[in-house]
């Protein structure tokens, strides 16, 4: 009897604790929350899938219990995710819950808590988005002001995540211009760690909006308890990590607020943008490999479809566009099994036409002079060539010298009663997306060009300006601070109308270079440019950075001339090949200028990449030894998602006499398949040792391949620069 009374009270609490407890889970990872009506919404946990025999008791296991998301002013001293002045001057914020909703909604699990101030008839409804066929959750709020009267949302986060103190070390990426995406790693101690972008336009040339936090001490790439985090917009972002006084580093992420309040009407809703979370044991590279899955089946566009091998005309030709001389790229790129050919900068302007970077910008009419049969007659000539054709815009610029700016300087953006501050070729101005007829006129550029031209494969969607001084001409006065979100609001509005009207057409996201890395562009674009500095060696290190968070089919990696022309370096093409083989490939190079046995060995590489692009673009990635660790040599590999073929890449980065090399071991294969090794772009005498050799996975795993630190080659051909491609097969 006592026992049948004990287990119908354990039986209530049960249900009373589940009824609290809110589940956030996709098949690995799991945010649990307590959701309490009418009290504060906490964490209890966020980490590996949670046995359903341990939810009872986890909470008693000292769990976390901070504020799910905190607004500002009932617990002054902590940070906050939420900032309001209400209606009535009031700073202060009490958020308790009201409702909780889960569903299914297109396979993902959709959990909405919706909190109300304890005061005003202000509500936050703070949702996740759980993936059931990958680790990541999103998270994102919606703030409604039900108010009588506007409020001003001061601080407006994606999303908060205490993590739980201990050897935490921090992953980001840091760069500028021509160095983008280099990976900085560093442990967490006491203060804020704040990183943040105020371009206004492009973010991800300084700092990016991804971030990994090891748990288990110095980072590791295939060991280790890591989340990986990354607000997915396109505008100016804040993500901070304030380690105070308590056992809990709280990571805030969410829209930079600076200059940014935001004037929230009666009745509005203010939806944030998406913050991305995931869980992984696997080390960095199992972060890696959850954020590279989601991107290509939920968060990019075309993530399934292969990537064409291509040439852009950029540095082969820079501004000097002209009929024959595309004929003859195509021609060249054609020969080398390439599949598209893109025109870059310096094809358009009538009345200005685009010799130099210093005009033109808005206005996307064809230079008759410099392509008497317009863009209609390279199309063709595309064709006769057998590959597609692609073509350069930068359709949310214009300069001061240009039809555009004489008849609408009221479009671009500008203080008032100043002169714009004028950024490239001392002209460039940005348009003013926040304004409708600028909405307009962008969608129009596109969609002009694709109307003239419907067989366009490709665009290269270029944006090489920051918002240098703060004024919209279109918002009014008491809005101005809404500029930068407008303008990406604007942006968004533009991206949908085009891929409504042209879903598949491919655009890659270009800003200055790698600019325009983050997970706000990625669902209208199919890729970016890495960086506009495509020395070889030292895209091995922004590469190694930028796949910290995203895959290789997003990476456009371009085989360029020696001397480079960003760093005047010297570096043999195989090298060269070897590192852009490891992203999505293309050329940048002019074909005329190349030996003929330069030319025979990219024919090659584009070949054998043709091979290996389903395992590069679509595999899983597995970092294996670092160039930041100072070995003098970096590798990694890319493994089929069955794990039936793999490409190993070694590089080495430095020469000097007596150098020892680690043995690379091999990771993400399987340990009893056994995997026949083919060098790949091979340039030696003799074939490697092991070449068509068969190996388990487990002793390639477990010992690797021994790597020669040079190239048997004549005499002459010797040189400082050594890499190796390996292909493995299953049998
Ligand atoms: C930017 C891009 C380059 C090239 C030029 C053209 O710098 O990053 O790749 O397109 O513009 O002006």
């Amino acid at each position: 009897m006592h026992k049948r009374i004990f287990l119908i009270a354990a039986a209530a609490f049960l249900s009373l604790v589940m009824a609290a407890q809110v589940r956030v889970t996709s098949p690995g990872t799991e945010l649990l929350l307590d959701a309490q009506a009418g009290k504060e919404l906490k964490v209890i946990y966020f980490g590996a899938r949670l046995a359903d025999a341990d939810l009872l008791s986890v909470s008693a296991a000292g769990t976390c219990g901070c504020n799910a998301y905190p607004a500002y002013g009932m617990q002054c001293p902590s940070e906050a995710a939420l900032g309001v002045t209400h209606s009535d001057g009031s700073l202060a914020t009490e958020l308790l819950v009201e409702t909780v909703s889960q569903s299914i909604e297109n396979g993902a699990q959709i959990t909405r808590v919706r909190l109300k101030d304890t005061v005003y008839p202000f509500y936050v409804t703070i949702c996740w988005r759980a993936y059931q066929d990958v680790d990541m959750i999103e998270t994102w709020t919606e703030i409604e002001n039900l108010e009588k009267k506007p409020v001003t949302l001061t601080r407006f986060d994606s999303g908060f995540l205490p993590v739980r103190r201990g050897e935490v070390w921090l992953s980001h990426l840091t760069g500028t211009w021509a160095n983008e995406g280099r990976l900085v790693q560093e442990p967490l101690n006491a203060g804020v760690k704040l990183i943040k972008n105020k371009d206004g336009v492009r973010n991800s040339h300084t700092s990016h909006a991804e971030v990994m936090f090891s748990l288990d001490g110095k980072p590791q790439e295939n060991t280790g308890r890591v989340i990986g985090a990354a607000l997915c917009y396109s505008g100016n972002y804040e993500l901070r990590i304030d380690t105070g006084d308590t056992d809990w580093h709280q990571f805030f992420a969410g829209i930079n607020p600076d200059n940014s309040s935001y004037t929230l009407a009666p009745k509005e809703v203010f939806r944030t943008p998406e913050l991305a979370l995931t869980w992984s044991d696997e080390g960095l590279s199992g972060a890696s490999r959850n954020f590279h899955k989601w991107a290509r089946s939920h968060k990019m566009a075309h993530g399934d479809r292969l990537r064409k091998i291509l040439l852009n005309s950029w540095e082969g030709v820079y501004f000097d566009i002209n009929e024959a001389g595309m004929d003859q790229m195509m021609s060249d790129i054609a020969s080398m099994g390439g599949e598209l050919f893109v025109m870059d900068d310096g094809w358009f302007g009538v009345k200005y036409p685009r010799i130099t970077d210093n005009c033109a910008l808005g206005d996307w009419q064809v230079d008759p002079k410099k392509l008497p049969a317009g863009v209609p007659g390279l199309v063709e000539c595309a064709k006769k060539h057998g590959i597609k054709f692609g073509i350069w815009i930068e359709p949310e610029m214009s300069n001061t010298v240009s039809e555009l700016y004489e008849k609408h300087p009221d479009w671009v953006i500008k203080a008032p009663q100043r002169e714009p501050v004028l950024g490239r070729g001392g002209t460039q101005v940005v348009l003013d997306l926040g304004n409708p007829a600028v909405q307009d006129f962008v969608f129009k550029v596109v969609d002009d060009i694709m109307t003239e031209n419907p067989e366009i494969d490709y665009i290269k969607w270029d944006a090489n300006m920051a918002i240098m001084n703060h004024g919209s001409q279109y918002l009014p006065k008491d809005r101005q601070s809404h500029m930068y979100i407008e303008y990406h609001r604007g942006f968004a509005k533009v991206c949908d109308r085009i891929r409504a009207k042209y879903p598949d057409v491919t655009i890659q996201a270009c800003a200055s270079g790698g600019g325009r890395a983050n997970y706000g562009v990625m669902p209208w674009f199919d890729e970016f440019w890495v960086s506009d500095n495509t020395d070889a060696l030292q895209r091995i290190y922004m590469q190694w950075g930028t796949s910290y968070f995203f895959p290789a089919i997003a990476m456009a990696s371009h085989i360029s001339a020696a001397p480079n022309h960003q760093t005047f370096r010297t570096i043999p093409i195989k090298f060269r090949i070897d590192v852009a083989m490891s992203g999505r490939l293309g050329m940048e190079i002019q074909p005329k200028n190349m030996t003929p046995d330069e030319i025979e060995l990219c024919r090659n590489a584009i070949r054998e990449y043709k091979e290996i692009r389903p395992v590069v673009q679509l595999g899983d990635i597995y970092r294996l030894v670092s160039p930041y660790d100072g070995l003098d040599m970096a590798s990694m590999m890319y493994c089929s998602p069955e794990k039936d073929k793999a490409v190993f890449y070694w590089w080495k980065l430095e020469t000097f006499c007596d150098q020892h090399f680690p043995r690379v071991r091999m990771a993400g294969l399987d340990t009893d398949k056994l995997y026949r090794v083919h060098e790949l772009n091979r340039i030696d005498n003799v074939p490697l040792p092991y070449e068509g050799k068969v190996f388990s996975g487990k002793f390639l795993m477990d010992s690797g391949l021994e790597i020669p630190y040079g190239h048997t080659v004549d005499y002459h051909k010797q040189n400082d620069w050594s890499s190796r491609v390996l292909y493995l097969a299953a049998e």
